[in-house]
């Protein structure tokens, strides 16, 4: 049966970078082993839940396009997921608002799935512990419980085992985002070949970096950030060179692509610092558009 909630109900949940993202080995599983460091960042999607007849979707926003409406949309699954799970009916309307970049190596879907697990609890009125939401979400997807949980986050395992960090402060980004998307899976399977061929250097422990994020100093935070994904990104597309040297000259303090890409986020020293750096990268022509974000800023949560 469906919720006695008959107001729509809408969830917004963040995009992340990743500031450390140490990528093991592939395991048997397929996944690989990851030490990462999220940080959600102030660029959202709106997911609104309105009881009805059948499972609906619509997505509106930049890259609508590339977004599934059919089931196998993430934020539809995670409806199903916990439908099957406790019992309930998942017929709804799902509306999307896309803020966050599509294929971009920010956790849109995630984002999506994540608000929609919440949203769907909600509506539901289900009496779960947060471990529970946590299990379903990491069954979706390895960001979905980062999404979930927001701030800044130690991550292993496939990335889903989640310890929070303390984090200090604001710290300033510039987003520069492509015009082609990347693939997740065909962005690791570079990284495989990569090492297959080579031997590409990889990320370190995290440590510094977390005293980094604790300390607030974006100067000190700039040349830790690291992305083992990174050289496979490039690798894909090699113009985003091109893109994180025009971040550096227009003044940012660092330049790294966000998880398996193509954004790259750009770490500046202040809010104006960020805007200065997103002006000069828009008239470059480096990039199909510019975002400005702050973060640490929280996971998903409710619209009042
Ligand atoms: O978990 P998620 O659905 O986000 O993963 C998408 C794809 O990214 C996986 O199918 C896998 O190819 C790759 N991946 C990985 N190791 C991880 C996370 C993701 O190889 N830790």
């Amino acid at each position: 049966m469906l919720s006695v909630v008959p107001t729509p109900l809408t969830v917004r949940a963040p995009a992340k970078v990743n500031l450390h993202l140490g990528v093991g080995d592939v395991r048997p599983d397929g996944f690989h082993e990851l030490v990462t460091v999220f940080q959600a960042l102030s660029l959202h999607d709106d997911v609104t839940l309105t009881p009805a007849d059948a499972l609906t979707l619509h997505v509106t926003g930049e890259g609508v396009r590339d977004v599934p409406t059919d089931p196998t949309n993430l934020a539809a699954r995670a409806v199903v997921a916990l439908a099957e799970r406790y019992g309930r009916d998942p017929n709804m309307r799902i509306d999307i608002a896309k803020g966050i970049p599509v294929a971009g190596g920010m956790a849109g879907g995630s984002a999506d799935a994540a608000a929609a697990l919440l949203g769907a609890a909600t509506l539901w009125g289900l009496d779960i512990e947060r471990d529970e939401l946590d299990e379903v979400a990491a069954s979706l997807g390895s960001d979905v419980p980062f999404s979930l949980h927001g701030h800044t986050a130690l991550g292993t395992g496939r990335g889903e085992r989640l310890i929070p960090a303390l984090a200090r402060g604001e710290f300033h980004w510039t987003l520069a985002l492509a015009r082609e998307g990347l693939s997740t899976p065909a962005v690791y399977r570079e990284l495989d070949r990569l090492r297959e061929a080579g031997d590409p250097p990889r990320a370190g422990s995290p440590d510094d970096l977390l005293a980094a994020v604790a300390s607030g100093d974006p100067h000190r935070l700039a040349p830790l950030l690291v992305n083992d994904l990174q050289a496979a990104a490039l690798s894909l597309q090699p113009g985003l060179r091109r893109t994180l040297r025009a971040g550096m000259e227009a003044g940012a303090l660092a330049g790294i692509v966000s998880g398996s890409g193509p954004t790259c986020a750009f770490l500046c020293a202040s809010a104006d610092d960020a805007v200065d750096v997103g002006t000069e990268l828009a008239g470059a022509g480096v990039c199909r558009t510019v975002r400005v974000a702050s973060g640490p800023v929280p996971g998903a949560t409710v619209v009042p």
